[in-house]
């Protein structure tokens, strides 16, 4: 029998991943076509247990028999404190994702987004509100890794464009004119851990050289912020080409990274970068509506593995 569901939106950074842990501030934007969906059912079982089949990571579970620390148990452990209603029957924790593991969208905040959503809708009647679930998600963050900046919650929560910047309310970015983006996966996942831990680590080696990339990260990312605004997307690409440069420079880009980025320019992106934290995951191109089909195939062609295309609508004067 179906109790609840929620869904929750992929994302990527437009500009500003890694120095937005340091203060910095980030663009980032939900990508809506890549989805995770959770489903609660009613399961017969002893003691009214929760239990969670997610396919995708090959988990099928009494919830219980997980350590306190996995990010799936915080999460629920989190919703049921912050529910009013304390009993419930046995239940099946279903979810599903089309968002790659370790790739750099944001797959472990979508799920917990959506999980904590069905499951505080399924308890109390209707899903928490946008702030606590934002705040819950972020605590499931600090399991990932350490020092998560809050970016990934914040626009998977929102599901809107955002300019964020750590421990401030985040902006809404208004969009000035459509923009066109195609994104591939290298297929290979990394953990945003390692990828935040090595930053740190070559930050704390040369603390001088890493502000000074991460302050020319927030001059683009201000740049960035404005040339959407006003629908200039020339300059838009400077800086996320700038941007794919300066995280080079912070060795957190790869070699089938930089091949992705390399063939998006060379088939007529206007811009080309990788996103989230690196390491393998995820890239972006920004295209115009007649680049988007010769981008994708020059992708498809040197065997990256997920390539779609979609667009960020015009919001002025929307929402
Ligand atoms: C990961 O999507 C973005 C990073 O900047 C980490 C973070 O903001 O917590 C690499």
């Amino acid at each position: 029998e179906y109790l609840s569901t929620a869904t929750a939106p992929g994302k990527a950074i437009l500009l500003g991943e890694h120095a937005v842990v340091y203060g910095k501030p980030a663009i980032a934007i939900p990508v809506s076509q890549l989805r995770v969906e959770v489903t609660i059912e009613k399961f017969r079982c002893p003691d009214n247990e929760i239990w969670i089949d997610s396919p995708v990571v090959r988990l099928y579970k009494n919830v219980k028999d997980l350590p306190f620390e996995n990010p799936l148990r915080l999460a629920i452990d989190l919703t049921k404190d912050r529910c009013t209603t304390k009993t419930f029957s046995g239940m099946m924790i279903r979810i599903n994702s089309a968002l790659p593991i370790g790739g750099g969208m944001g797959s472990g905040a979508a799920v917990s987004c959506a999980l904590i959503r069905a499951l505080s809708t399924c308890l109390d009647g209707q899903a928490l509100p946008a702030e606590t679930v934002n705040a819950l998600a972020f605590e499931v963050e600090k399991i990932h890794h350490g020092n998560p900046s809050g970016v990934d919650n914040t626009v998977i929560t929102y599901e809107q464009p955002i300019y964020f910047k750590r421990n401030t309310p985040m902006k809404m970015v208004q969009v000035g004119t459509p923009i066109h983006l195609v994104i591939a996966d290298t297929g290979i996942n990394s953990a945003t851990s390692t990828m935040v831990n090595g930053v740190r680590k070559r930050y704390e080696q040369d603390k001088e050289r890493y502000q000074g990339i991460f302050d020319s990260i927030e001059n683009l990312v201000d740049k960035a912020h404005q040339a959407i605004e006003i629908g200039d997307i020339n300059t838009l690409a400077m800086t996320m080409n700038e941007n794919h440069r300066l995280l080079q420079a912070m060795e957190v880009s790869s070699f089938s990274l930089d091949r992705l980025v390399k063939t998006a320019i060379t088939a007529g992106a206007l811009a080309a970068k990788l996103i989230g934290a690196g390491g393998g995951g995820n890239m972006i191109a920004l295209c115009t509506t007649e680049t988007t089909k010769p981008v994708s195939q020059a992708l498809n062609a040197i065997g990256a593995v997920r390539v779609f295309s979609f667009s960020l609508a015009d919001n002025k004067g929307g929402i």
